[in-house]
C-alpha cells in the first residue's frame, strides 16, 4: 500500500489588510501588466497582495527570493504553476478573502473560496448548471441562508474540481457530480479530463477565518490538510 501523501498546506489571508509583510515589489513584469489593467484600485491591490503572498510562500518552499520565483502555465486554460519544480499550488479569492493551497510533494490541486451571500437565483442557477441530484438538494433547502449555504458549498466543490483539472469554468459545472455535502468524496472522472482519479472535500475553516466563507479542496487522491497560522 502506498503511504498517504504529505499534507496540503492551506492558508487564509485578508487581501485588504494582510497580517503578513508581503514582498509586493517582487512581482514580475507580466504581473505588473496585469495589475495595471484593473479598473478599480481595490481589485488591483488585492491582486498584487495575492501574487506577493504566493511568491512569498513558494519562495520559502524553494529556498529562494520571492522575486526569483518563475511562474508558467499548464494546459490550454492557463492554470498557473511554478516553473522548473514539482511544487504545486492553487490560489482562490472571493472579494478580499484569499485562500492558498501549496503541496511540497507536487500533487495537482484545486481550491475555491466563496463568501456565502444572499442569492435569490440559487435554485434557478443550480437547476441550469448543477447535476440533477445537486440541483434537487439546493431546491429542497429552505430559501434564504440555508439554501445559499448549500448552493455555495456545492459551487466551491465544483470549482475546486474544475481548477484541479485546469479546465476552469468552461469545463462546465455539471461535468462531474461533486456533491452538496461537506464530506470528502472520490469522484467519477470523465476519461477526457486526463486524471486517473479525483477527490474533493469541503474544508473546515479555522476559527481565525471570518465566518460566512465556504471553501473546498480537490486533488487526485485523498490528502490530509494542515492550516498555516501566523
Ligand atoms: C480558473 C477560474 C475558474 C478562476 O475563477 P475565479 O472566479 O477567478 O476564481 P478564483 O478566485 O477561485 O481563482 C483565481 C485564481 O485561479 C488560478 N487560475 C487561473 N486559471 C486557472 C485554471 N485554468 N485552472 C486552475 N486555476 C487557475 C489563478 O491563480 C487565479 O489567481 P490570479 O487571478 O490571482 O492569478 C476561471 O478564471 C476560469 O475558468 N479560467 C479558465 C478559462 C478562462 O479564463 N475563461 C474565461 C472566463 S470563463
Amino acid at each position: 500500500m502506498n503511504p498517504p501523501p504529505s499534507p496540503v498546506v492551506l492558508e487564509y489571508l485578508d487581501l485588504d489588510t494582510p497580517t503578513l509583510a508581503l514582498p509586493t515589489s517582487s512581482l514580475d513584469s507580466e504581473e505588473r501588466k496585469r495589475a495595471a489593467r484593473f479598473h478599480f484600485d481595490e481589485d488591483r491591490r488585492r491582486f498584487i497582495h495575492g501574487r506577493a503572498w504566493l511568491r512569498l510562500r513558494v519562495a520559502e518552499l524553494l529556498g529562494m527570493e520571492p522575486a526569483a520565483v518563475a511562474f508558467t502555465t499548464v494546459g490550454e486554460r492557463g492554470k498557473p504553476a511554478v516553473a522548473g519544480t514539482l511544487r504545486t499550488f492553487n490560489l482562490s479569492h472571493s472579494a478580499h478573502h484569499g485562500l492558498l493551497a501549496v503541496h511540497a510533494g507536487g500533487l495537482p490541486l484545486g481550491v475555491d473560496v466563496e463568501l456565502a451571500r444572499p442569492f435569490e437565483r440559487a435554485a434557478r442557477i443550480a437547476a441550469r448548471h448543477f447535476n440533477a441530484a445537486e440541483a434537487a438538494a439546493v431546491a429542497a433547502a429552505p430559501e434564504g441562508p440555508e439554501r445559499e449555504a448549500v448552493f455555495f458549498r456545492t459551487w466551491t466543490r465544483k470549482e475546486a474540481y474544475l481548477k484541479l483539472t485546469g479546465l476552469g469554468l468552461p469545463g462546465g459545472l455539471a461535468c462531474v457530480e461533486t456533491g452538496t455535502e461537506a464530506a470528502a468524496r472520490s469522484l467519477r472522472v470523465p476519461a477526457e479530463h486526463g486524471l486517473a482519479s479525483a477527490w474533493v472535500t469541503s474544508l473546515e475553516l479555522p476559527a481565525s477565518v471570518p465566518t460566512g466563507l465556504l471553501a473546498a479542496l480537490a486533488a487526485p487522491c485523498a490528502v490530509p490538510v494542515d492550516w498555516r497560522r501566523g
